[in-house]
């Protein structure tokens, strides 16, 4: 494997849940064999980076998040042996690997927590955080994350006779990190997947880990950051150049503090953006996303962000201003159904923008913006979510592959699949299918594979700093990227009706990526004074977007 240690800022990041991505040996649920069977999807397509969520033997109540053994790898999506073999064959394709470190919790059912419950003199007793009487009171910073379908923090155990504290599901009690056995246990369950080859971690609840558990003095941290200090660390010196990429849904003063001085966190997935990316699209005007850009924080050298449109849990609007989440809510979401948690959406993009042109435009902007775009199974076919489905199992349907009975995803009985394929109206595997799309040029599909390849073709993006560029028009977002490989300008019109605006540039653009009918020619008003800028008018379709290279 290519030694770089900074392959993060350009990849392309890709979600991969493997119980519903490709079912190789017919029993219903997606598997290693299934996923290396379709790797050349991912290839075509340019990933650089697949993040496999969690894939470990669960009871999987919570799609996998609740962990029964961190050392393999369930039943149903095949051995340990066919993950090393997807690993090798992900290798051979230039194609890094990244699974899921999910160490806030485990699954009640893990053997720590069993022997924890049953025997207070055990050692696994301090693994998690138990009281014998939870505050009457609890800490509004600290309630249950899934509020309506948990109302507690604090679960009573029969044979524990005392409560333990969950901020998840009461199946998912909280490990207590301030406990150095713990600590010890997490290096070894990275030491044991990094020895199998992957390329890092992406660190779940990664705000909830370092957090004083419960408030209890017995479960502070002096240094709660020390704790991600540690482990990446360990993963730089075990890993060769692995990464971690957190999930750290914070208040946007903190976010910085994630990525240490260059020591802690080397990608967050950025949320702050993401929220209010949606609110630009819903309002139809570049001001949310101007705010936003001010609003993250500037982060070091050794640090990117991974910016992404949807993921596979609710899109989370909480951390939005009153006014733009009601504008979400009303353009995207405007039937109940369709609300999550009270703060988010439980749909995919493609169904809440409805247009193909602005699903190019969302896509095209998320990938002009500073940082590594990440995107999640489906996305690139543009597929729909099913609504009859509990909570967030919306947007998790199974990958739809060809317009064959289960959507190619597999051979089993309609009935036996791990959750229904999309089938029928304009989202169904019939429409909306991954054989169809390779072959039609002007497919999502194919308009995809040419955004990452320009995207691979501006590293600027990645590593540049950007400039957030005055136009007259309130519905365009224009902004220019400069880095050591040259400079990037992209405009994008966010509203339906069809538009000019004029930038001043430097040298003659030419066009690196846009919309058909997108132009650049010089505008009438020649200079703005100095020596060779030069006023350049950028014509925009409705949705219209336009990259260019200024020089
Ligand atoms: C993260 C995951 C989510 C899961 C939760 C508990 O937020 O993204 O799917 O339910 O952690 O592990």
């Amino acid at each position: 494997m290519a030694t770089d240690e900074r392959w993060y800022d350009d990849a392309v990041f890709y979600a991969v849940d493997v119980e519903a991505f490709a079912d190789g040996n017919g029993d219903g649920v997606g598997d290693f064999p299934g996923l290396i069977d379709r790797l050349d999807h991912l290839d075509a397509l340019g990933v650089d980076c697949v993040w496999l969520l969690p894939f470990y033997p669960s009871p999987n109540r919570d799609n996998g998040y609740d962990v029964a053994d961190y050392y393999g790898v369930d039943d149903r999506h095949g051995t340990l042996g066919d993950f090393v073999a997807f690993v090798r064959a992900a290798d051979r394709l230039g194609i890094r690997v990244l699974v899921d470190l999910v160490v806030n919790h485990t699954s009640d059912q893990h053997p720590w927590f069993r022997r924890a419950r049953e025997d207070p003199d055990s050692p696994y007793r301090d693994y998690y955080v138990w009281v014998d009487d939870p505050p009457e009171w609890p800490d509004p910073d600290r309630g249950p994350v899934f509020p309506g379908e948990e109302d507690t923090v604090w679960s009573y155990d029969e044979a524990a006779e005392a409560f333990y504290y969950h901020r998840f599901y009461h199946f998912q009690p909280d490990l207590n990190v301030a406990n150095p056995d713990v600590r010890a246990e997490i290096r070894n369950v990275m030491d044991f997947w990094l020895r199998l080859g992957v390329d890092g971690f992406r660190v779940d609840a990664a705000t909830l880990m370092i957090d004083n558990k419960g408030g209890l003095e017995s479960t502070r941290l002096d240094d709660p950051h020390g704790v991600i200090r540690d482990l990446r660390r360990f993963v730089a010196r075990r890993g060769d150049d692995a990464v971690l990429l957190a999930e750290a849904d914070d208040e946007p003063d903190r976010l910085a503090d994630y990525f240490g001085d260059g020591d802690e966190c080397n990608v967050l997935l950025n949320f702050l953006l993401d929220a209010y990316l949606v609110a630009a699209l819903a309002e139809r005007r570049a001001d949310p996303l101007r705010r936003v850009l001010d609003l993250l924080p500037a982060i070091p050298e050794e640090g990117q962000w991974a910016n992404f449109l949807r993921n596979y849990d609710e899109l989370n609007l909480g951390r939005l201003p009153t006014a733009d989440r009601e504008a979400v809510f009303e353009a995207f979401a405007p039937d109940e159904a369709m609300g999550i948690y009270g703060r988010g959406i439980r749909r995919r993009l493609a169904p809440m923008l409805g247009d193909r042109d602005r699903i190019e435009l969302a896509y095209s902007l998320l990938f002009s913006l500073p940082g590594a775009p990440l995107l999640v199974y489906g996305d690139e076919i543009g597929m729909g979510e099913d609504l009859s489905l509990p909570g967030r199992d919306a947007v998790r349907t199974p990958m739809q592959w060809a317009d064959e009975p289960n959507g190619g995803f597999s051979p089993a009985d309609a009935d036996d699949l791990v959750r229904p394929v999309i089938a029928g109206g304009g989202y169904g595997y019939e429409a909306v299918n991954v054989a169809d799309q390779r072959e039609d040029p002007d497919s999502l599909l194919r308009w995809f594979g040419r955004l990452i390849r320009t995207r691979h073709a501006c590293p600027a993006i990645g590593t540049g700093a950007c400039e957030v560029l005055d136009v007259d028009d309130p519905a365009v977002f224009a902004h220019r990227i400069a880095g050591d490989d040259g400079a990037v300008v992209a405009v994008h019109n966010l509203d339906d009706s069809p538009t000019a605006v004029s930038i001043a540039l430097d040298g003659d653009p030419t066009v690196a990526f846009g919309r058909d009918g997108a132009s650049v020619r010089p505008a009438d008003d020649a200079t703005d004074g100095s020596e060779r800028a030069r006023a350049w008018r950028f014509d925009l379709d409705g949705y219209g977007y336009c990259w260019v290279r200024p020089d």
